[in-house]
């Protein structure tokens, strides 16, 4: 089928930073994570994508950053587009683009907002009006961390465990501005690798290598029972150490993977031993870090230290830049050439949450 209507849809989505980590897939095929994670929405950063869906294109023409994009990051952007096309059942090829305004290499989880913005226009472009979770449910086919950047605030992506997966989804759990007190001092590291394994296959060799893989498995809910209970109450003297503890895990599953996984650069490391020697000299835990896949290290704190802790991070040996972001609104659609369907909920009602930008689930 040619679609006959074709508007040109613009959405855009944030990027998340996991506070539990979602490392390992166990069923590929439906997207199914072993472990439920949990993260926070960033505001300020954005990946913004145009798409338009036209009979008279030969191929999928995708443009990122202004520049056509090519092996791996093509393959993936034009098998998510089969997926959009097979859902709205048409065979016209796409134009896509995506930019972001933060920088795409630094590893601040450019995957996670490119694909949920990605998912958010080229839906809406191909004429289907998804609620906000059947969205998310389909981003994370791009990748996995992109269902949780169509929420806003802090949001769970929980594993469920049906084999058919129809108890995995992800949700906003609390609103952006629930702790606005809450800072994350992001601290870009100089030469930070570029990842060349992508992440959904390296997770992949801790499932089948790592000795520690099966212990993190058993404590991850109690830890995310404790990081959402932290969070929920704004005790930061709870939620740094649990974070960090829980970012600790990660960091052993990669580490005694085999081939290893190390993400990490000196500088990285000198950032996490000056936060946990500065909650040392403290007697309080006044930041806690984390860090993803990368080099780059997040430190969630409160206004109060955050000056000296910039000052004093920010001048270790090899750290580029540093950034303080908070947390924000999910994804939303910016522009369309034609007004976006509203998605219907299972009782044929308009939802709030059918375009996501409008929803008060995610928070504004
Ligand atoms: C460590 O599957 O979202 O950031 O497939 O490489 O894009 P790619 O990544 P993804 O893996 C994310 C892993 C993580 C933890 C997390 O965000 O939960």
């Amino acid at each position: 089928m040619t679609l006959r209507s074709r508007p040109t849809v613009t959405y855009e989505a944030p990027p998340n930073i996991a506070l539990v980590k979602y490392w390992g897939v166990r069923d590929r095929a439906l997207g199914l994570p072993y472990n439920s994670s949990f993260s926070v929405t960033l505001n300020r950063l954005r990946s913004r994508t145009r798409v338009r869906f036209d009979p008279d294109l030969d191929d999928d023409r995708v443009i990122l950053n202004g520049a056509p994009a090519t092996a791996g990051p093509r393959d993936g952007i034009v098998r998510f587009l089969d997926r959009v096309r097979d859902l709205a059942g048409t065979e016209d090829r796409a134009e896509v683009r995506s930019a972001n305004n933060f920088p795409t290499a630094s590893g601040l989880a450019s995957s996670a907002s490119g694909f949920a913005a990605l998912a958010g226009a080229a839906t809406r472009a191909a004429g289907l009006s998804l609620t906000d979770r059947a969205l998310s449910s389909l981003a994370r086919f791009g990748s996995g961390s992109a269902c949780r950047s169509v929420f806003g605030g802090f949001v769970e992506w929980r594993a469920g465990h049906r084999s058919d997966g129809r108890d995995c989804y992800a949700r906003p759990v609390y609103a952006p501005d629930h702790w606005p007190e809450l800072v994350d001092l992001v601290l870009l590291v100089r030469k930070a690798p570029v990842k060349e394994v992508r992440s959904a296959d390296a997770m992949q060799s801790s499932v089948r290598t790592s000795g520690c893989f099966a212990e993190r498995q058993r404590e991850v809910p109690r830890r995310l029972r404790r990081i959402r209970a932290a969070i929920g109450a704004r005790r930061a003297d709870r939620l740094f150490p649990a974070i960090m503890e829980e970012c600790d895990s990660f960091r052993e599953v990669c580490e005694t993977t085999r081939p290893a996984l190390d993400y990490l650069t000196a500088t990285s490391r000198a950032i996490l031993d000056e936060v946990r020697n500065g909650n040392r000299r403290a007697g309080t835990p006044i930041a806690g870090y984390t860090h993803d896949a990368g080099a780059h290290v997040h430190v969630f704190t409160l206004p109060r230290p955050l000056a000296p802790l910039r000052a004093r991070l920010g001048a270790l040996d090899g750290v580029e830049r540093t950034l303080v972001v908070r947390p924000g609104p999910g994804g939303r659609t910016v522009a369309s050439s034609r007004p976006v369907p509203q998605a219907t909920g299972r009782d044929g009602r308009t939802r709030a949450g059918a375009v996501p930008g409008r929803s008060s689930r995610s928070g504004r």
